[in-house]
């Protein structure tokens, strides 16, 4: 049997109001702090991942999808939304707009790992970008988005972890300590570790393997070696949060997977212990733009994980806000009558009504009232041979079983006034 190619899911359309309240609610939240939508495409050139998220973390040396096109042009699937929104940025010449240009994505991303609970090959993230601002204030903002599309879906427990990075000059002295700490354990670290001491020890502190874990917990932290500029500017953060009473960690190992981060690194954790426990994570990223070739752009920004989201919400058993079937189904009693439903159908749906029917042959009342009632719809109107003659049908309540006759022509008025919606008048 073909099943769905491994670590990735349908969502099925029994699922799918799950999915559109999460996005829903966080279009909602980005509209209200002024981030527009941008749609990159899911293929982009593999350079661009690599030159980006660095060569040397897992998602390009393990985890992209790759391949040559029938051009011989090396494309890869997106791993994530930051590289391919700093592109379009650089290629739509953004940085001649008002800055900072503020933008909001969703979609799926793609990367080659290990399947597990929360953890897929195909993965839905909602995120945003903010570019072209350097202001702390701008890291508080996004962090706030985050938090209030958290706790608007009902997840109020999440604890928001944060770090600073630092700058490419705070890490020249950083590294020097690193590579001198770390090869001291040299033999005890993974193949991976070993490999990437030299090369870029910072992801040393990032890797997942227990015994790298416990070595690296005693390594010098980066808090000890910033700057004075990213010392500043993570102190001011600090206190625009403490000001808008937003709790949070600070987490001197918290790195983060990917290279393009500087200065202000964070995640939103879920406190259980499980591994999969980080539902959304970001940071700064002031030298990504110009790595591509762009003019130096401070950027900044925050990517959230569906499926985990989703998890978090039925562990906690939390019901989301899903839209009631606010429908009308529309039976015949004849099958002669079959014109009139067709006519009636199409116009109540051109009013702006939600309205189906029955597409199973000839069968009788008895059946598309079953049908009508497991598919969970409100109300019913029956057209039958009587009323019609009247130029009339019947709306039934489904709920209260209560039904009465409806002229035809005023039906969608009345509904409307039933349903508390104001479709145009006439049917
Ligand atoms: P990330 O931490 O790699 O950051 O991913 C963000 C979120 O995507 C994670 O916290 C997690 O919820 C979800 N996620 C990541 N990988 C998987 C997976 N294999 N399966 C399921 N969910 C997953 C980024 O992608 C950055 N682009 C975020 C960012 C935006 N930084 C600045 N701007």
């Amino acid at each position: 049997m073909l099943k769905a190619p491994r670590g990735t899911m349908d969502i099925l359309p029994k699922n799918a109001a799950r999915w559109h309240f999460l996005e829903d609610t966080f279009k909602k939240i980005c509209y209200s702090y002024g981030y527009q939508e941008i749609r990159t495409p899911i293929i982009e050139q593999t350079e661009l991942f690599q030159r980006g998220v660095g060569e040397s973390t897992d998602v390009i040396e393990k985890e992209m999808y790759s391949f040559q096109d029938r051009g011989g042009r090396s494309i890869s699937l997106r791993p994530e939304g930051t590289a391919p929104v700093a592109r379009a940025y650089i290629e739509h010449k953004m940085y001649n707009l008002p800055q900072p240009v503020k933008m909001y994505y969703y979609g799926p991303m793609f990367r080659y790992d290990r399947p597990q609970a929360g953890r897929y090959r195909q993965f839905y993230q909602l995120g945003v970008e903010a570019l072209g601002a350097a202001d702390p204030a701008i890291d508080a903002e996004v962090i706030m988005l985050a938090r209030e599309f958290f706790l608007e879906i009902g997840l109020d427990d999440l604890v928001l972890q944060l770090n600073s990075v630092g700058c490419p000059e705070c890490r020249l002295s950083y590294r020097e300590k690193l590579v001198s700490f770390f090869q001291q354990h040299e033999q005890s670290l993974c193949s991976d570790c070993q490999r990437r001491l030299m090369q870029n020890p910072l992801r040393l502190l990032d890797c997942k393997k227990e015994k790298c874990g416990f070595i690296a917990q005693k390594a010098p932290v980066i808090k000890d070696h910033l700057c004075l500029s990213c010392r500043e500017h993570f102190d001011s953060l600090l206190h625009s949060l403490d000001a808008l009473k937003v709790p949070y960690e600070l987490n001197t190992q918290l790195v983060r997977g990917l290279d393009y981060y500087t200065k202000t690194a964070f995640e939103f954790i879920e406190g259980s212990h499980k591994s999969q426990n980080s539902l959304g994570g970001g940071g700064r990223y002031d030298c990504l733009v110009e790595t591509y070739g762009g003019p130096a752009t401070p950027g900044i920004g925050v990517a959230l994980g569906v499926e985990r989201i989703l998890m978090a919400l039925e562990s906690k058993n939390i019901e989301e806000k899903l839209p009631e079937n606010a429908g009308i189904f529309v039976a015949v009693a004849e099958h002669s009558l079959s014109n009139i439903r067709w006519e009636l159908v199409y116009a109540l749906r051109r009013k702006g009504f939600y309205v189906d029917t029955d597409f199973l042959g000839h069968r009788s009342l008895r059946s598309q009232l079953k049908t009508a009632n497991k598919k969970g719809f409100p109300y019913l109107i029956i057209i039958g041979p009587d009323e019609v003659k009247r130029g009339n049908i019947t709306l039934r309540n489904m709920k209260s079983g209560s039904q009465e006759e409806v002229s035809m022509e005023k039906l969608s008025v009345y509904l409307s006034s039933l349903m508390g919606e104001r479709p145009e008048e006439g049917c």
